[in-house]
């Protein structure tokens, strides 16, 4: 079967690779992609200015504030995965926490019905923010240059005014009566006006102007205390909000041991709960290690059937085993166990497809849009970091921090409402990913990091809520398994399925009526999909150069900034 290289796989992999656009740039000293141009620009300068790739994080995750407000923040929360250029591995977890006042059954009404709309909007869905003491957290361990001098280039976008996309005009636009629902009687300029935003319209924000000063000046009290503090403070109180001066004072980032495994002698450096990113992406590999799958044809439905099968069985364990490992226990290491991962997928059938309710979470001892973003960047030392950071939904809450310019996340509906019930990415989650106090809610982001005989091989992440771990693995696998090269990999059309709902997404690029009927054949249900992630990869040349991929096929704004 595997041996089947059918003349019209062939001839889509051919089209699609006609179709592909040679767009990745070598760069000789480092390299900076995120899901906006300025963005970019804003870490390359650092990078020239003598600072190194945590130094450009920093800077980027401010910028992206600004410049990006759908989903960089300065009131949402990440994961960032680091390699140093002497060789040392490190993750940093900045996710958001539950406030002291959570409580499991927050979301449910009188009738124990999960009522989505007070997780996703407005003041109730926020999680305490984590990302400007990850950033001071990891400018104190690894920054080079001044403090001040990454929040300056942010703090001149907002004065200056960022001059508007067209994708981000319309993003705008798209959110403008959900913002203008949630903000009620306040003043929400810059992100609503009485007319509609075109592209080129500039967006003047003082007010979080004023909020990165006062991070410049102070630090992480320039957020969780003092003014900035009072203002999210005054909106928590006056919206029936729960995030108490307590909460933005004891919150804590954490230092935590990145995940890492192998994959056909490459390793794979990923993010550990919170996040299931990195379980996730192990066990994937862990299973297209089994199969000869560079013996597929890219894009023929065996292929995609394989990678479903594998996907089906590693989203039901992410529904029952992961969570918070500081809240519960979380079985990690047996959960990527290549003894329990042989049996985990010993029953994948390449003539049928498993029924997901026939797929329970395997046994062990103890699953969009680009709401989030993603930004890759490694510098002249060899030192890399990959950083997935996110208000959850596009503009988070919805909710602007009145006097602050901000928008807060809506991250609380990554917790399991309750047992079964989807949240809005169609993750179900049970007791591991329940509503507690001060508990980090479930993520399926997935910064990685890939070294292939000691080198830097890639460094790579996505947006796409539970598409993310998919798109990773996808991506690993076309450079490893099917040789494509950097850009290639990262254009190559994507497939995604997460155990439940029980279907399977697939870009529309790779879905020729042939490979659709074969999916229907083996019980497929296929829903067409006209993108699926926004990768942001930085791949190595042998003689040691970085080539910069945006995945500007899916996203227009996304760009390599490098020299
Ligand atoms: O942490 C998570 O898994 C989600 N909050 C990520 C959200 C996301 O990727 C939305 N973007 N498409």
């Amino acid at each position: 079967m595997f041996k089947i290289l059918s003349s019209l796989s062939l001839a889509l992999l051919f089209v699609f690779s006609c179709n592909v656009p040679t767009k990745s740039k070598t760069y000789q000293n480092g390299v900076v992609i995120t899901a906006h141009y300025l963005a970019s620009d804003v870490g390359n300068q650092i990078l020239k200015d003598g600072g190194n790739a945590f130094d450009a994080a920093i800077a980027v995750q401010f910028a992206l504030a600004v410049a990006y407000p759908r989903a960089g923040n300065v009131a949402g929360g990440g994961f960032a995965v680091i390699r140093t250029a002497k060789g040392d591995y490190n993750s940093l977890d900045f996710r958001e926490t539950a406030p002291k006042a959570a409580f499991e059954q927050m979301y449910l009404d009188e009738n124990g019905e999960v009522n989505p709309d007070l997780s996703q909007k407005g003041h109730l869905a926020v999680g305490v923010p984590g990302t400007v003491d990850g950033m001071v957290k990891l400018h104190q361990k690894y920054g080079k240059i001044d403090w001040k001098a990454l929040l300056a280039p942010a703090i001149k976008m907002a004065r200056n005014g960022v001059a508007l996309s067209w994708l981000e005009a319309n993003k705008l636009n798209d959110y403008r009566e959900q913002i203008k629902n949630q903000n009620r009687g306040k003043d929400t300029n810059p992100y609503v006006r009485e007319n509609l935003f075109i592209e080129g319209d500039t967006l003047h924000n003082i007010a979080l102007a004023r909020v990165l000063l006062r991070i410049k000046e102070n630090g992480r009290n320039g957020f969780y205390e003092g003014e900035t503090a009072n203002l999210i403070l005054t909106e928590m109180e006056k919206n029936g909000g729960i995030i108490t001066a307590e909460d933005l004072q004891d919150y804590q980032s954490i230092w935590r041991k990145p995940l890492i495994g192998e994959y056909r002698e490459h390793k794979i450096i990923s993010m550990p709960p919170p996040s299931s990113g990195g379980v996730a992406l192990l066990q994937l590999l862990s299973g297209a290690e089994q199969y000869k799958m560079n013996e597929l044809a890219f894009g023929s439905y065996e292929h995609i059937h394989l990678m479903v099968e594998l996907e089906r069985r590693v989203y039901a364990d992410r529904a029952t085993w992961l969570g918070d490992p500081d809240c519960c226990k979380v079985p990690t290491s047996d959960l990527i166990d290549n003894e329990y991962l042989k049996d985990r997928f010993s029953d994948i059938s390449m003539t049928a497809k498993t029924n997901s309710q026939d797929v329970k979470a395997g046994c062990v001892e103890v699953i969009e849009s680009f709401e989030t973003t993603h930004f890759s960047i490694a510098d002249s030392e060899g030192n890399a970091i990959a950083v997935t950071t996110t208000l959850n939904g596009n503009y988070g809450s919805k909710v602007v921090v009145e006097g602050g310019g901000f928008f807060l996340n809506n991250e609380m509906d990554d917790f399991s409402s309750k047992p079964g019930f989807p949240n809005q990415f169609g993750l179900v989650g049970g007791e591991a990913n329940a509503i507690e106090p001060g508990k980090r809610m479930l993520s399926s982001m997935t910064p990685t990091i890939v070294e292939k005989n000691g080198n830097l091989f890639m460094v790579l992440g996505s947006p796409g809520g539970s598409t993310i771990i998919t798109s990773v693995f996808q991506n690993i696998v076309n450079a490893i398994d099917f040789k494509m090269q950097p850009q290639e990999a990262v254009d190559a059309p994507r497939f995604h399925s997460q155990w439940l709902p029980d279907e399977v997404y697939v870009e529309k690029a790779l879905l020729s009526k042939e490979v659709f009927e074969k999916l229907n054949l083996l019980g497929h249900q296929i829903k067409k999909q006209s993108k699926i992630g926004m990768m942001a990869n930085i791949s190595t040349t042998t003689n040691g150069t970085y080539i910069g991929v945006p995945d500007t096929l899916r996203h227009a704004d996304s760009k390599a900034a490098g020299y």
